[in-house]
């Protein structure tokens, strides 16, 4: 499969308060590197992302989605992060009836401590995402800017 080099994919990257985004600041400070076309969202725990900001976020123009929470039995909540890991896996065997390729949404727990890993799955996630190209499903064309 040949690679556009030129496109540069918008991803949105859902992190939760306590875990992800400390790792994202800790990533941050570490001077690790991840491309700025990863717009995170702070949340304040991964059970509080609807799955219908996913798909909204795909109606206006994101490439790939990504929720990040704390690992399983650490979340601040206690339990957030069951509820939500139950979410996306129902979210997954939707996106594959609407046609969405699986690869453009992702779950990763990452904690406070691991900013190497939010780095490093970040530069992943877009790796894969640009291989897949623009995203052309579930496009709201009234959320075109150009
Ligand atoms: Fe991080 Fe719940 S607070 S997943």
């Amino acid at each position: 499969m040949q690679v556009n080099q030129e496109f540069k994919p918008t991803i949105v990257a859902f992190c939760c308060n306590w875990c992800s985004y400390a790792g994202a600041d800790l990533s941050g400070t570490n001077r690790l590197q991840y491309p700025a076309n990863v717009k995170i969202i702070r949340i304040p725990c991964s059970c509080r992302l609807n799955p219908m900001f996913i798909l909204r976020a795909f109606q206006r123009g994101a490439d790939g989605v990504i929720l990040c929470g704390c690992h399983p039995g650490d979340c601040h909540y206690t339990t957030g992060n069951y509820y939500a890991r139950r979410r996306m896996t129902l979210l997954f065997s939707m996106l594959d009836y609407l046609g969405i390729e699986r690869e453009r949404t992702r779950v990763e727990w990452v904690s406070a401590a691991e900013g190497a890993k939010f780095a490093a799955t970040m530069n992943e996630f877009v790796e894969t995402v640009t291989r897949l190209g623009e995203n052309k499903r579930l496009e709201d064309l009234r959320c075109k800017s150009e």
